[in-house]
């Protein structure tokens, strides 16, 4: 039985930054970071734009907080927000420090660009493969430290609890296929988020929950899961992220009549794209995520949208910028605009739609990133602190699993020190209940009949359809309900892939139960949820309410199903006010 003093779930960016901060608290610690992948294929790796810390001296911590407040229509805690900010900067510069090669201004400073909802340019960047250039650089710092040990390719499948405490996870090494504890007398969750459970998402096939589902099942809540953020510029067909950089160097976007749309959307005036002021503040295409989203729909049922093969969208338009500009600040976007939508954006406008993108809520924990369960933490998307509320703003989460992922790992490093000695029966005891779990229900099963592939798809469909952009009572009880039908058909899953060696199959049918977890956990809050407020929007109920719904909510798992209680948001400074972008505020 493999022992460690702290374990990792998940080795992107939120998880080698609690390892490194782990490995640094106490250095007579062993530390592990257990990962479904090889920690440089986590979906950290694919984050494009840039991520935000105040540095310029036009900037303050005050804006910062302030613009992250009001982009979470005042869902998110203030303490939380204020902890973020302030130390966001000096994590950024340590990861300078580590050698990540943020782009430069000409004087030789970190340059920042403007990003959504953001009133000023904070966001640093490295063109537009931030997310590739700080995995790496965290990766390749982690490798310092003889006390980070890795299971890369095991995929940790149940939390080990013991005497009220988390003490471990169950996992399988995915390529022999054993289902083998490894203990840990603290256990950080940094799993990432769950867009795969939507059909259209920027998420990688990884990102299908498992921290979440192994919280959830645990009895730790699901805090905030209702607010969805759709990105409003994915290449239509796959899904694939154009970052919101190629808006912020000055990228507009237009309906099928060549009407620059948002003008209509209380984003401010459009801007004269040759403006040597351009980018500006907080209007029209800078407007933050959730109203960008918004306004495609409302284009979508007036006909104002092209419709093509793969579904409806409009055009992001970068040609005026240059071939240079675009060579230099957002190659990606070229390369990925010719690669997966067959165009050169130098020359034609990008077609774009919104796609599912992240989830700001996520396992409920506290500004030390502690969760209810004690022994067990959570940081990064998988985890809701919460700074993001109904609504994050772009940028804001590569810098947010940097603060709470070391906070977690220096919290999580003094846990475990505490901690007396495992009792090594018991937790083998629990570790062999889910080998023969997993054996029984998936890999002994001969029969059932119901597919994987099927069932995932359904649901999928079912949280487009009932739990999208727009909500109402009647879409998200009919999202309710089929997920509960399905949950009942998954008992009759059946698996033709018996063997034990890199079997994807297994993989699949045990992430998706994570998934239908986290469906119903998502549905049901936003069924509770009788207001509008960020990305969480309910026709049927259009205005925020803040004197029932300034609130987080909680889901429980309770006998198959949700049980959502609330929480009040904590207000320190700031109090709730109207959002308001592209007018003076
Ligand atoms: O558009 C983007 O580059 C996304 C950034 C983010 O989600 O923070």
């Amino acid at each position: 039985m493999s022992q460690h003093d702290v374990v990792i779930v998940g080795g992107g960016g939120a998880g080698l930054r609690a390892a490194i901060a782990a490995a640094q608290t106490h250095s007579d610690l062993d530390i592990a970071i257990v990962s479904k992948v090889y920690p440089m294929r986590s979906h950290t790796v694919s984050a494009e734009g840039g991520a935000a810390a105040v540095i310029k001296p036009n900037d303050s911590l005050e804006d910062h907080i302030n613009d992250t407040i009001s982009g979470a229509d005042w869902l998110a805690d203030q303490d939380a927000v204020d902890i973020f900010v302030r130390e966001a900067p000096n994590e950024m510069v340590q990861l300078e420090h580590w050698g990540c090669s943020w782009s430069r201004e000409s004087d030789g400073s970190v340059a920042v660009r403007a990003f959504g909802g953001m009133g000023t340019e904070r966001t640093w960047f490295a063109a537009d493969k931030t997310g590739f250039h700080m995995l790496h650089t965290l990766f390749q710092t982690s490798l310092k430290y003889a006390n980070i040990a890795r299971y890369d390719e095991w995929f940790a499948t149940r939390l080990l609890v013991e005497n009220g405490r988390c003490q471990g996870v169950v996992a399988i090494e995915l390529r022999t296929g054993q289902v083998r504890p490894i203990l840990g007398k603290a256990v950080i969750l940094c799993t990432g988020g769950a867009g795969r459970i939507f059909p259209f998402t920027t998420n990688a096939a990884i990102k299908t929950g498992d921290g979440m589902g192994m919280a959830y099942l645990a009895g730790v809540p699901l805090k905030d899961l209702e607010f969805v953020q759709y990105h409003p510029t994915g290449l239509p067909g796959t899904g694939i992220l154009i970052t919101e950089a190629a808006r912020a160097e000055g990228g507009i976007l237009l309906n099928k009549d060549g009407d620059r749309y948002l003008r209509r959307y209380d984003l401010g005036e459009p801007l004269d794209v040759n403006d040597p002021r351009h980018p500006q503040k907080r209007a029209m295409e800078l407007g933050p995520r959730d109203r960008l989203s918004q306004a495609f729909i409302k284009e979508q049922e007036q006909g104002n949208v092209f419709d093509g093969p793969y579904g409806t969208y409009v055009h992001l338009d970068v040609r005026h910028l240059g071939e240079k500009k675009i060579d230099k600040r957002i190659p990606f976007v070229r390369e990925l605009a010719k690669n997966y939508g067959g165009i050169d954006p130098v020359h034609e406008p990008i077609p774009v739609r919104p796609v599912v993108h992240y989830m700001m809520g996520g396992v409920h924990t506290d500004i030390e990133a502690a969760t209810p369960l004690p022994g067990l933490y959570a940081a990064g998307e998988c985890a809701c602190v919460s700074i993001n509320g109904a609504n994050r703003l772009g940028s804001n989460s590569l810098t947010e699993l940097l603060v709470f992922g070391a906070r977690a790992g220096r919290n999580a490093a003094h846990w475990a020190r505490e901690q007396p000695e495992f009792d090594g029966a018991a937790l083998e005891r629990l570790a062999s209940d889910e080998q023969e779990r997993i054996a029984r229900e998936y890999v002994r099963k001969m029969d059932g009949g119901e597919r994987i592939a099927t069932l995932r798809t359904e649901l999928q469909s079912a949280m487009e359809e009932g739990a999208g952009v727009y909500r109402t009572e009647s879409s998200l009880r009919a999202t309710s309900e089929r997920i509960a039908e399905i949950r009942e058909r998954f008992r009759n899953v059946q698996l033709d892939d018996h063997s034990l060696s890199f079997n994807t199959e297994l993989t699949s049918a045990l992430e998706l139960e994570f998934m239908i977890g986290i469906a119903e956990a998502l549905a049901h809050s936003a069924l509770a949820r009788t207001e509008s407020r960020g990305s969480h929007q309910r026709t049927d109920h259009p205005e925020r309410d803040d004197e029932h719904f300034l609130k987080h909510s909680l889901a429980y798992r309770s006998d198959d199903t949700s049980r959502i209680e609330y929480q009040d948001v904590v207000i320190t400074n700031w109090p709730p006010a109207e959002r308001v972008y592209g007018r003076d505020h």
